[in-house]
């Protein structure tokens, strides 16, 4: 245990402190240096005020018991509580007026975006990009690089910057012992799930993704798409690619969704404090396989009765949840 967390500490201290690595991720290769002019996105994470007010405030409309259950906020209203300090603000303002870049600012000013040439971030970061190729594909590359540096008046007001030298992962794979893989269709993912042939009506309903690793995607989105997940008794195989398995939950909590908004309800909003205070139902419990380690820091874990580390509670149940959840 005590040798994981050195080496996570090491991996931590790698990351916030340069100098960085200067090896790409195993699979890439590095082909030549980058494009002057070629476009990356650069955002920066810009501290916080008042980030406590978000996180009591989230607990009060996600805990089931609370008086104030379901009453979620607006994008707006939490910008009027947390946002950006306003001096970080002008410290990240003036790293981009110094290259005559003006960057975009998301709502609370969290987030400042800007597309600026290789040469430009080059400059501001102290850094040199390069294309990489993964493994023999041709048509696989990214342009990253394997450090930076912020400049130091720069340090205190931001979190993180995203995300130059951060690589796309190609793929994933989980070792699988075989059941025999049954075709995942939306026939048998209705079955599965006990979805009963729901499907949503609402026109206010809306699922977001979280897409962060967006940007990596480019100039390739379509040779990382080609994989898919399948779950075979709590057990999942991840093929060439982007996790199907949550995107599926997703969207059974969608109908969930559809089938409170049908009724004037909120939708249900962060799920965990309800989900645990179910107990388990509405669940498949899952109670064979397991999840192999990756044989450096653990062996895995093993599905059993009830709640387990591999499964969670299983897998849903939508004919139950929708109840349960209503
Ligand atoms: C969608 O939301 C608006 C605004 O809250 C509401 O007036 C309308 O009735 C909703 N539509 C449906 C189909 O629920």
């Amino acid at each position: 245990m005590s040798s994981f967390f050195a080496l996570f500490l090491v991996v931590l201290l790698l990351h916030t402190v340069s100098p960085a690595p200067v090896k790409p991720p195993a699979g890439w290769t590095l082909l030549k240096a980058a494009d002057p002019k070629e476009m990356i996105t650069v955002t920066l994470a810009v501290k916080q005020a008042n980030r406590e007010w978000l996180d009591t405030t989230l607990r009060s409309v996600s805990y089931p018991d609370s008086p104030y259950y379901g009453q979620h906020k607006t994008l707006e209203e939490i910008a009027t509580h947390v946002h950006a300090h306003p001096e970080s603000v002008a410290a990240v303002k003036k790293l981009f007026q110094s290259v005559n870049v003006e960057a975009s600012f998301t709502i609370g000013e969290g987030f400042a975006v800007a597309d600026i040439p290789i040469e430009i971030a080059e400059q501001l970061f102290s850094a040199k990009f390069y294309q990489f190729q993964y493994k023999d594909k041709s048509d696989v590359t990214t342009t990253r690089t394997l450090g930076f540096t912020v400049p130091s008046y720069l340090k205190p007001h931001v979190d993180f910057v995203c995300c130059m030298d951060q690589f796309p992962e190609p793929e994933r794979k989980t070792k699988l012992r075989s059941y025999g893989l049954p075709q995942v269709t939306p026939n048998s993912i209705d079955k599965s799930y006990n979805i009963l042939g729901y499907s949503g009506t609402n026109t206010n309903n809306s699922q977001a993704i979280a897409g962060f690793l967006k940007q990596y995607f480019k100039p390739s989105d379509f040779a990382f798409a080609t994989g898919f997940v399948i779950y075979v008794d709590g057990m999942v195989e991840t093929v060439g690619g982007t996790s199907c398995a949550a995107p599926t939950t997703a969207g059974i909590i969608s109908l969930i969704n559809d089938v409170r908004l049908n009724e004037g309800k909120s939708t249900v909003g962060f799920l965990n404090p309800l989900i645990y205070k179910l107990n388990g139902k509405g669940f498949f419990d899952i109670t064979k396989g397991e999840n192999y380690g990756n044989n450096i820091f653990c062996d895995g874990f093993k599905a059993i009765e009830g709640w387990d580390p591999a499964s969670g509670w299983g897998s849903p149940n939508f004919g139950i949840l929708k109840g349960l959840l209503n």
